[in-house]
């Protein structure tokens, strides 16, 4: 049910196009129409109106009008968020990081900081950055489009996680704006300060809810000087867990990031994308990737790695790609799986996180489960250094609610009862928010609703996403 808000009306459109000009405020419902549908074309809202700030002063004027007003707004960046927390539920006013893009600086000396607006690209901030020679810690399938105000109020884990860690530990500094107007520049550069309570650590993950993130600071690794990737054959996920394991203890500080695929993704990629397997059939497949400093003394570890696995059977079948462009090719055969599902219809998207050795029986069971119901279940995901996240999918040609009430609370219950996560990285958004307790205590619960209400207190920031309706 729609929240008691107020409706915007033709005097709130004036007062935003003299905050930030005519042509940054839009009402062209076809011009809208992409920001009002998330990107697997699941949930669709209806907001009449799409302003497009460039500054965090001009954020602060439009949030106190909307919070004065009583008026609803839905946060967005580059809108590939996967669980329906970047587009409005009713006619939230759509409130867009597109145009903050601008650079702000690298530390010179440490030439490890990087500041920017919120706005900026993902795959654009990570150029920027390569100039310097320092890299995001951060990258993933979504990189293209993704902004990095979107990562961050999503805590993106992404395809480094393994090596670089979670962004609650290299983003040093988040400038956000609150409901009521307030800037709070909690946009440090410093990686040691333990005055207080971390306030910026509740705009991480807070997708939206707690406040408008308008520019960060990041800590940035040095650029690998070598890297190299292989991709091997398992017909196993014992054995792929083997090879995990081995990885390792083998490979060890070079590690930099384990992906795996099942047959059916591979099936997916070939069918849909026209991809090429670049090895024989088999159950699973792995993509492994060191970086380092030292080409020689990384293809030397990698290679006795290699020759160990295969001495010893457990694999019998792999590739190994150190040009850009193999490698690319090899990385699009598992970055590319989320755009490959959306060709089979209606995709029923789970991304939880549970312990290793249980993981893949989830996709078994949903199978079980499922018989006969979907048209396929797969699995893919990030391994890691402790649990791992697995990318579930259901499809089927269009939204059936036989099988949405069959997979769900299912694939929940399951989740739970092994003690993992309902969500691993993409968060709760509008879809996975009333099932929040499968994952946090009713304490905790109650915790974040007054947490909202401290930041929040009339709602307006991202209403019906993350907490749950009651
Ligand atoms: P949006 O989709 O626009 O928004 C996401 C949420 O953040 C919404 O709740 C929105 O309201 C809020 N938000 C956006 N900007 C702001 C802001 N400035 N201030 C406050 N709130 C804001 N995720 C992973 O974790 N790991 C992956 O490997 C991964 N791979 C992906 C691959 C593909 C192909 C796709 C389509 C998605 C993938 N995702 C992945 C999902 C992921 O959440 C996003 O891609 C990304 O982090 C969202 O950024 P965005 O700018 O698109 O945010
Ligand atoms: C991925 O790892 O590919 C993403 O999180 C997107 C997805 O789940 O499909
Ligand atoms: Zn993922």
């Amino acid at each position: 049910r729609r929240g008691n808000y107020a409706t915007a009306t033709a005097t709130d459109i004036t007062v935003f196009q003299d905050i930030i000009g005519h042509n940054h405020v839009l009402t062209d419902p076809s011009e809208l129409e992409g920001n009002n549908i998330d990107w697997i074309k699941t949930v669709r809202g209806q907001s009449s109106i799409l302003l497009k700030p460039k500054t965090t002063a001009e954020v602060s004027k439009i949030l106190k009008y909307c919070n004065d007003q009583k008026l609803a707004i839905c946060p967005q960046g580059g809108n590939t968020g996967l669980v329906g927390g970047s587009v409005p539920v009713f006619d939230e006013i759509i409130l867009s990081t597109q145009r903050m893009n601008d650079f702000i600086s690298v530390d010179p000396v440490a030439g490890c900081v990087a500041v920017c607006q919120a706005g900026c690209v993902l795959e654009a901030l990570s150029q920027e950055l390569n100039k310097h020679d320092i890299i995001v810690p951060l990258d993933l399938g979504a990189k293209g489009s993704c902004h990095i105000g979107g990562n961050i109020s999503t805590n993106a884990g992404g395809l480094r996680l393994l090596r670089y860690g979670s962004l609650r530990g290299s983003v040093l500094g988040v400038e956000a704006v609150l409901a009521d107007g307030t800037i709070l520049d909690c946009l440090s550069t410093l990686r040691k300060d333990n005055t207080g309570y971390d306030i910026k650590q509740l705009m991480i993950g807070s997708e939206g809810t707690l406040g408008f993130v308008t520019a960060v600071s990041i800590l940035c690794p040095q650029k690998p000087k070598s890297l190299n990737l292989a991709f091997l054959g398992v017909d196993t996920f014992e054995g792929l867990l083997h090879v995990l394991r081995k990885a390792k203890q083998d490979l060890g500080e070079i590690l930099s990031a384990v992906e795996f695929l099942d047959s059916a993704c591979m099936g997916l990629v070939k069918t849909h994308l026209n991809l090429t397997n670049p090895i024989g059939e088999h159950e699973f497949y792995m993509l492994i990737e060191t970086s380092g400093s030292n080409t020689q003394h990384d293809e030397e570890k990698l290679s006795s790695f290699l020759d160990e696995i295969m001495t010893s059977q457990t694999v019998s079948d792999g590739t190994i790609a150190t040009d850009l462009n193999k490698m690319q090719a090899i990385w699009g055969l598992r970055e590319r799986q989320a755009e490959a599902l959306l060709h089979e219809g209606y995709n029923f998207k789970y991304d939880v996180s549970l312990p290793t050795h249980v993981m893949y029986d989830m996709v078994l069971d949903t199978r079980r489960h499922l018989e006969g119901l979907c048209t396929s279940v797969v699995g893919y995901g990030h391994l890691g250094k402790c649990d791992g996240n697995l990318h579930l999918n259901v499809t089927c040609p269009q939204y059936n609610q036989t099988i949405a009430s069959a997979v769900e609370p299912f694939v929940y219950e399951w989740t739970a009862k092994h003690k993992g996560s309902i969500s691993a990285e993409h968060g709760l958004g509008f879809k996975k928010r009333n099932y929040i307790s499968y994952s946090k205590s009713n304490e905790s619960i109650t915790m974040m609703k007054k947490i909202k209400k401290l930041f929040d207190p009339n709602g307006i920031l991202n209403p019906y996403k993350t907490l749950p309706d009651t």
